[in-house]
């Protein structure tokens, strides 16, 4: 697989473009939109743990699906079809949606984003279903690793499960927050780890810039390794925010250095995802040999943006229907980001493999990118136009309106387990 064949210089001066248009409001997004209300009361009925239930080796669960080995079809290339199906559930089914994605229930009036369906070229994904997906998971702890593109799509994914089992809102195992269904003691969490690795986001009221040890994984998340059955790893948009960058405990280098005026060398933040998600994966690695049984992982590819235009002056993603396919190519960082995340990810395959790890990546970089009318917009507050069109509005073309495209994300995943090919 090829990257970019650009020289540093051009590289950097892409990234900083980029930055500037998208820098502040994700980072201001993602973090306002994280830290809000997040414990509910909760309650937790015991029941056993099994934790040799690997995916791959799940029995099928009616004779129909005993068929030979079927490859999965690429899912990657295709398009976007008009379904008037309708989503699984909504803002009132289901009631665990944050604010800021519950974009129906927030005003917005224009629903056709909702009745579209991926139609993969080579073939065509299957409904969503709940019940067969729960049982697939019965007894797992699945634990979504990351920033909050891994929240959006948990929440998705437990509103989808909601159709069937009403889950409940508790504590476990160090999670930021956890779902479980009763029905299949099924534990659905998320642990937040911007970074994957070791590190301190930028704060208001702290250092204007990250700090990042790629050396270390996050221990917030992966010292509950050992009760994980089924990783989701979710990461990038904080990466491109300056920070500064350690191994071995001294600096490395930085990224976006002289914004936050420090004086370390800009070493873009390409090698640091790389070095991150690297670190990250041998790491699970090695603590599934020390775990024993029953660890699979998945990499979910890099969530792209939809600003037009910069986001200070007004940048929105107002575009109401998806891309054609021939209408927009993958390049740039959406393209950078993800190669990187395939490259890293072929490269600890096999050894994966050899250690009994069931690792593999959910790709769905290619068919988010042409939905650009699925983020939250203006309607991640509630009714931004009750008083009339203001002169500027603040858009998430980051964070995807649910119910929506994350929901298809989710069908890929429920395709992958099915075909017990991840995992
Ligand atoms: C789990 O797997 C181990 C070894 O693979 C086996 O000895 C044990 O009986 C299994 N436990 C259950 C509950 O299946
Ligand atoms: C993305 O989709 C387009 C259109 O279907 C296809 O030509 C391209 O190869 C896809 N890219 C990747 C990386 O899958
Ligand atoms: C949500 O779905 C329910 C049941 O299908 C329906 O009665 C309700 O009107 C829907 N609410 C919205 C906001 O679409
Ligand atoms: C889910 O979490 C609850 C609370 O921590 C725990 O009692 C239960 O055993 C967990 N389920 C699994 C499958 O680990
Ligand atoms: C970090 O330290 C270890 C042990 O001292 C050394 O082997 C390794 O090369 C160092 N790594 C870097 C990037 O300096």
């Amino acid at each position: 697989m090829t990257i970019v064949t650009n020289t540093f210089k051009e590289k950097r001066n892409k990234i900083y473009i980029h930055s500037i248009i998208y820098g502040l409001p994700l980072i201001v997004l993602i973090y306002l939109y994280f830290y809000s209300n997040f414990f509910a009361p909760f309650s937790i009925p015991i029941t056993s743990m099994n934790h040799n239930s690997s995916l791959l080796a799940f029995t099928p669960l009616t004779k129909e699906k005993e068929k030979p080995y079927e490859k999965l079809c690429d899912y990657t290339k295709g398009r976007w079809i008009r379904d008037m199906r309708g989503p699984l559930y909504n803002g009132t089914t289901c009631n665990i949606i944050k604010n800021k994605q519950n974009c129906i229930v927030n005003g917005r009036r224009d629903t056709s984003y909702l009745n579209w369906r991926w139609k993969p070229d080579e073939c065509s994904l299957s409904s969503f279903e709940p019940n067969i997906f729960l049982k697939f998971i019965k007894n797992m702890n699945v634990a979504f690793v990351g920033d909050s593109l891994a929240n959006n799509q948990l929440e998705s994914l437990v509103c989808l499960l909601s159709t069937v089992s009403k889950p409940q809102r508790i504590r476990h195992q160090g999670a930021d927050s956890t779902y479980y269904f009763a029905s299949h003691n099924t534990n659905l969490s998320l642990y937040w780890a911007p970074f994957l690795v070791k590190g301190d986001q930028r704060r208001k009221d702290g250092p204007p810039y990250n700090k990042i040890y790629l050396d270390q994984v996050n221990e917030l998340w992966a010292k509950n390794i050992a009760q994980m059955d089924l990783i989701v790893l979710s990461f990038g948009h904080w990466m491109d925010v300056p920070s500064i960058y350690y191994e071995n405990d001294s600096v490395r280098g930085c990224f976006r250095c002289r914004e936050v005026k420090i004086k370390y060398k800009d070493i873009g933040f390409y090698v640091a995802m790389r070095k991150a998600l690297r670190i990250t994966l041998n790491d699970i690695i090695e603590r599934k040999v020390i775990k024993g049984n029953g660890l699979d992982v998945i990499v979910r590819t890099y969530s792209p943006t939809h600003f037009e235009g910069s986001w200070d002056k007004g940048g929105t993603c107002s575009k109401m229907e998806p891309y054609e396919p021939e209408e927009k190519k993958l390049k740039g960082i959406d393209a950078d980001i993800r190669n990187l995340e395939m490259e890293e990810f072929e490269k600890v395959k096999e050894k994966a493999k050899q250690n009994g790890l069931n690792l593999d990546v959910l790709d769905i970089t290619n068919l988010s990118l042409l939905r650009p009318d699925g983020h939250a917009g203006a309607y991640w507050n509630s009714f931004p136009f009750a008083k009339g069109i203001p002169k500027k509005v603040q858009n998430d073309c980051v964070h995807w309106c649910l119910p929506g495209v994350v929901d298809t994300w989710n069908e890929i995943f429920f395709e992958m387990i099915k075909k017990g090919k991840t995992i």
